[in-house]
């Protein structure tokens, strides 16, 4: 039998020295929201979760039940427990600051709370993406600048895959390492440690539905993808339009997700705060690369909370090959 490691246990052992236990505490936070999700999820088609809640969000889409759900609890396990400055999720659209009673912390939690929501009624995977950054100055309870952060300020960011079991999966820039909950235990066990993206990679994910809408460069790209190229060997589609679902996959076997910028996306659908940067940062943990098409999603600062990107993420190889062709092919 191998040996049984706890998240918080792993968490202990691998926080640095000079920790002060915050951040390891809200890592905590995190694994316990997941669990409380989790079960709702494992419950959807059984108890009222199921449907819209009628009412649309922010980003003008319609909110699962769950949606709302997921994001009251994150927001209500970690808005007095003193490790944040500041919180910001795709269910709000301006930011959730931390009650006047309660004492702030150094930190800023961003997440989109459910992620793949469309699949809620029909039984696929969804799930919860997070980012951790540092808050930028002590004077203040909290502000929009401090959510504003570029993906290289990250200082944790990880997904939790509601799916044939539940997986935590996170990187705090020590690698990427997966738990599985243990639903008779009730407690998420390390079952992918150091989890490094395998080349070649094996699968493309994209909605080739909006290919009519891609520019010329996304095109080849696309065609580039499925035909092989000279990938070898050639790729299989997959998408479930979940990305931490796809996401997950590809990590794990390898290959690429895009979302580009289309007619009917300008700006790409994903957005960047609590989806494109945090997976960002897990795929270069993981030894990938994340591409808006011409430059590193790390790299780019965001301007508003909400604000959209294009999306090529997986392989280093195969996305580098998706800015080759872009930019060849403007
Ligand atoms: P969310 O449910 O948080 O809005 O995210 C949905 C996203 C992403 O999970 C998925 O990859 C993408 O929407 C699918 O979009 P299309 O249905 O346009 O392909
Ligand atoms: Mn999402
Ligand atoms: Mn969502």
């Amino acid at each position: 039998m191998e040996r049984i490691v706890t998240i918080e246990r792993f968490i202990l052992d691998n926080q640095p020295e000079y920790a002060a236990g915050d951040f390891t505490a809200l890592l905590y936070d995190i694994a316990l929201a997941a669990k409380a999700i989790a079960a709702k999820t494992l419950r959807a088609g059984l108890v009222d979760i199921l449907g819209q809640a009628g009412s649309t969000n922010v980003q003008g889409e319609a909110q699962q039940k769950l949606d709302i759900y997921a994001d009251q609890i994150i927001a209500k396990l970690c808005d007095h427990t003193g490790r944040l400055c500041i919180m910001a999720s795709e269910e709000h659209e301006e930011i959730i600051t931390i009650p006047s009673g309660y004492q702030k912390g150094r930190y800023v939690l961003v997440y989109d709370p459910l992620d793949g929501s469309s699949n809620i009624d029909v039984n696929v995977s969804t799930g919860t993406i997070f980012g951790i950054y540092r808050c930028l100055d002590w004077d203040h309870r909290g502000r929009l600048e401090d959510c504003l952060q570029p993906g290289n300020k990250l200082i944790g960011s990880g997904y939790i895959l509601y799916g044939t079991s539940t997986m935590l999966v996170y990187t705090t820039g020590s690698g990427v390492h997966g738990f599985t909950l243990d639903p008779d235990l009730g407690e998420f066990l390390l079952s992918h440690e150091n989890i490094r993206i395998p080349e070649p990679g094996r699968y493309f994910s994209g909605n080739y539905s909006y290919q009519d809408y891609w520019t010329k460069g996304v095109k080849i790209y696309a065609d580039w993808l499925a035909k092989g190229g000279e990938v070898e060997p050639p790729l299989s589609g997959r998408y479930i339009g979940s990305l931490v679902a796809d996401f997950h996959r590809n990590l794990l076997l390898g290959g690429v997700f895009m979302y580009p910028a289309q007619n009917n996306y300008p700006e790409g659908k994903l957005r960047l705060l609590y989806e494109a940067a945090p997976l960002a940062y897990m795929i270069e943990q993981a030894g990938g690369y994340a591409s808006d098409g011409r430059r590193p999603i790390m790299n780019i600062v965001p301007e508003k909370l909400h604000q959209r990107t294009p999306l090529f993420i997986g392989n280093r190889r195969l996305v580098e090959e998706a800015e080759i062709l872009i930019a060849a092919n403007p």
